[in-house]
């Protein structure tokens, strides 16, 4: 079998980063694409990537024609990362129009319209679709209905994804992280922490089960997962929402 690919969208982010890392360790041929000019080029200096690049993929068309474009330059595509996401947070009463299309083009539209462009080569390869979810899909948190929403809908996305293409030998998983250590809880923390950014982590970190012992996910943790679902030994495993969260939605 010819090497396999990989594409990555967020690459530039920190999830993003790391998967690249991992698939690139196991000898994938590793394709990425992010909004973010200048961290897609960080990227390619750490990473050998095969093709990298920048598309807002908000719109159903910029994600057609990176899809065409990854197989003008790698001739297959075997498994879809959907990593790009935003976090925009604020009650219900309060919150933009412009916010909200914001999480929902980003964290929901994308991954729908780039999984369709992705689907016929996919198919060529019997490959498969990892959705980065969140612990935020699984369960409500107050002040981020709209975030909360997207990645929800991103599991049923995934979920009927799986059942429409699982003839076809294609698998589509969610994988739903708790906090981790990436620019996005960084921000997070300082757009939201009201000028106390470490108070808001602390908050964070007070809601796991593990109480004094929780800490943050690293990336690196969730690129393992990612990369184990799309290995052909998980064949097993498709339309499954995978927690990795310390238990965190777990329940209370
Ligand atoms: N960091 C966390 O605590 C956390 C927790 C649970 C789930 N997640 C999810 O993990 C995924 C990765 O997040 P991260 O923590 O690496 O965040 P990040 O901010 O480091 O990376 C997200 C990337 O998405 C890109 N992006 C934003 N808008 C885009 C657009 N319109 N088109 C293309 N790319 C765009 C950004 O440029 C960025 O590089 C996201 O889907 C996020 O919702 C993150």
């Amino acid at each position: 079998m010819s090497t396999p690919v990989v594409l990555i969208t967020g690459a530039a982010g920190g999830l993003g980063r790391a998967i690249a890392k991992r698939f690139s360790q196991s000898r994938w041929r590793v394709t990425g694409t992010d909004v973010d000019k200048s961290g897609l080029h960080a990227l390619n200096t750490q990473v050998p990537l095969d093709f990298s690049a920048t598309a807002d993929l908000r719109s159903a068309a910029n994600c057609h024609e990176l899809i065409a474009k990854v197989m003008a330059s790698t001739g297959r595509l075997d498994a879809v990362i959907n990593a790009a996401g935003v976090w925009r947070e604020g009650t219900v009463a309060h919150f933009s129009e412009e916010d909200f299309d914001q999480v929902i083009g980003v964290n929901l539209k994308a991954a729908f319209y780039l999984s369709q462009a992705a689907i016929p080569h996919l198919m060529e390869s019997r490959g498969c679709i990892v959705n980065i979810s969140s612990d935020a899909g699984r369960q409500a948190y107050r002040g981020s209905a709209a975030y909360c929403a997207s990645k929800a809908a991103l599991n049923m996305l995934s979920k009927t994804l799986a059942l429409e293409l699982a003839e076809h030998g294609v698998r589509v998983n969610a994988v739903s992280p708790g906090d981790i250590a990436t620019p996005m809880l960084d921000y997070q923390a300082e757009r939201y922490g009201k000028g106390n950014p470490n108070a808001y982590k602390r908050e964070l970190l007070s809601q796991y089960p593990q109480g004094r012992e929780a800490r943050f996910l690293r990336p690196e943790e969730i690129a393992e997962l990612v990369w184990y679902l799309c290995q052909p030994h998980a064949e097993a495993i498709t339309g499954a929402d995978l927690a990795i969260d310390f238990g965190l939605s777990a329940g209370k």
